[in-house]
């Protein structure tokens, strides 16, 4: 589960870094500046879960979930949502089965992860009204 969350993790962050570059027209131009700063805060949980998952003795995957830069603004917005969504379900499994497990750390861990993550779907599910 660990590394189906880093995978989703390197995924998102790559995906969203190339659509900051890729970034044209004045609707681009209000977004792309947040587009960074996500995709660091996602490479910033890869990172996290990759140190929690070593810790538990696993090795972290290299490999991302398929990317998916989308050709206009509002796909990528789209996809984005889709994205944060899938994180969200995998999450709530993640701090579900840790309770059971009695790992409070990776429990803690994953609650602070959601809230951004759901900050994130917020963020895009704005801009989807706008765009
Ligand atoms: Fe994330
Ligand atoms: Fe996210």
């Amino acid at each position: 589960m660990l590394n189906k969350a880093i995978a989703a993790e390197m995924q998102v962050s790559i995906q969203y870094m190339w659509q900051h570059v890729q970034w044209s027209g004045v609707k681009g131009f209000a977004v792309k500046d947040e587009l960074e700063n996500i995709a660091k805060q996602e490479m910033k949980h890869a990172e996290m879960i990759a140190e929690r998952l070593f810790y538990l003795g696993g090795i972290p995957t290299t490999k991302p979930d398929p990317i998916f830069v989308r050709e206009n603004l509002k796909d990528m917005i789209e996809q984005n949502m889709k994205d944060e969504e899938n994180a969200i379900k995998l999450y709530k499994q993640i701090i579900e089965r840790a309770r059971k497990e009695g790992d409070e750390t990776t429990n803690r861990l994953f609650r602070e992860i959601m809230q951004q993550e759901e900050d994130h779907h917020d963020t895009f599910s704005t801009l989807d009204e706008e765009i």
